[in-house]
């Protein structure tokens, strides 16, 4: 970071390092460590000639300023050299919307994982299918038999690995191969790992989207999206995000900036926190299966330990059949856990789910009711010890 152009080049960073590091601008902002917050629409150009040819390093507010450039390009660096740009947008399904429309035209065909956030099935078969764009929903554990899926006019397959409620571990390479061959791009949704923990252009995939809202911002106070692209699919994407008016608010921009810096340290806590929870979990009578990739006993464990190099707190956990009142009564007594939409923040969450209805090349047949936890940052005794009392609450419900 400092000027010391006359030594020799660094050695390549690890992450860690790069979430501190990356996007600051020596010698810029006085020497403050942080950019400023840049509020902006217009920008003034010093005489008539520049105006015209629009002149300047920056053109207008929505196109970019410090403040976005500096997290752009700190995004940019921890997706590694493959990264050729960033788009920063107003929310993580506004980055997955933006993303599907940059590779897609009327009458092309998509492949999508049955896994995927079900927002994301709905804006293709709400929104995309209004534009002559068709959808197939594939088995997350498909791999390279995703081949047998493609049409003539298949142009994008869409991953995510894991799921975020199910949590499948998809094959990326294997299906990155076969999209290449046959000419399509390849979308992940990374939210779970971030580029901290699996970095999906080095494993083929074109474009990367991030629901920043989650980890990056890290304290639930934030809306952002971030899709990061390979040096083939840059152009298309930054058209598509320029020319629908897409530009997140400085202060969210900020906020995302703030939350990057201690991205590792609260990862590698959630991380360790999560795996304590999920082994507990899995010793407990009352728990049929615990869906979390790190964990061994879990399917898709062998893909995670290949591909990823941590995991987040986000894993679930599916019940022996109990009666609904049990699974509230267990909900409701949780002083620690929160209830709520998202994840990624500071805090514990946990929530009942059921993805029957947003399944269709798959079927969801966990064998009992299925609870989503996010692992915050709070001691993990005390996070024990809430369960235990969950436990409790659910036993005497059960009657
Ligand atoms: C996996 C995943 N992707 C994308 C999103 C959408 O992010 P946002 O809420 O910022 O639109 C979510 C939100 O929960 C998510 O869980």
């Amino acid at each position: 970071m400092n000027d010391k152009s006359n030594k020799s080049p660094s050695p390549p960073r690890h992450g860690d390092t790069q979430v501190v590091t990356a996007g600051r601008e020596h010698g810029a902002y006085y020497g403050f460590v942080n950019p400023p917050v840049y509020h902006a629409s217009t920008v003034l150009y010093p005489t008539a000639e520049d105006f015209a040819a629009r002149r300047g390093r920056y053109q207008y507010g929505r196109r970019g300023t410090p403040t976005t450039e500096a997290l752009e390009s700190a995004l940019r660096e921890l997706e590694g050299p493959q990264c050729a740009g960033v788009v920063l947008v107003p929310s993580g399904l506004a980055a997955i919307s933006s993303a599907l429309l940059s590779v897609t035209k009327a009458g092309d065909h998509l492949l999508v994982t049955d896994s995927a956030y079900e927002p994301t099935r709905k804006y293709c078969d709400n929104v995309l299918t209004r534009f002559g764009v068709t959808t197939t929903y594939y088995d997350p554990s498909i791999s390279a038999a995703i081949a047998e899926q493609f049409r003539p006019n298949t142009k994008a397959v869409f991953l995510e690995s894991p799921g975020s409620l199910s949590f499948e571990m998809q094959d990326v390479d294997a299906i990155a191969k076969v999209a290449h061959a046959k000419g399509a791009a390849v979308l992940i949704d990374n939210t779970w790992a971030s580029p901290l923990y699996f970095r999906p252009l080095e494993h083929g995939v074109d474009l990367s989207i991030q629901a920043g809202t989650k980890y990056i911002g890290g304290h639930s106070d934030l809306m952002l999206g971030t899709v990061s692209a390979n040096a083939a699919h840059v152009a298309a994407l930054k058209e598509t995000v320029g020319l629908s008016g897409l530009c997140e608010g400085p202060d969210d921009v900020y906020l995302g900036l703030r939350g990057l810096r201690t991205l590792a340290v609260r990862l590698e806590r959630h991380f360790k926190s999560g795996l304590v929870v999920a082994h507990w979990l899995e010793q407990r009578p009352e728990v049929l299966r615990v869906l979390h990739p790190a964990v061994p006993s879990f399917p898709g464990h062998g893909i995670w330990k290949r591909d990823f190099t941590g995991a987040s707190g986000l894993f679930s956990m599916a019940l022996k059949p109990v009666p609904q009142k049990a699974v509230y009564a267990f909900l409701n007594t949780l002083e620690l856990f929160g209830m709520g939409a998202s994840w990624g923040g500071f805090e514990s969450l946990a929530i009942p789910f059921d993805c029957t209805h947003a399944r269709t090349a798959t079927h969801w047949a966990p064998g009992g009711p299925t609870i989503r936890f996010h692992i915050g940052l709070e001691a993990v005794d005390d996070l024990l010890a809430d369960l235990e009392r969950g436990f409790a609450a659910m036993a005497a419900a059960t009657g």
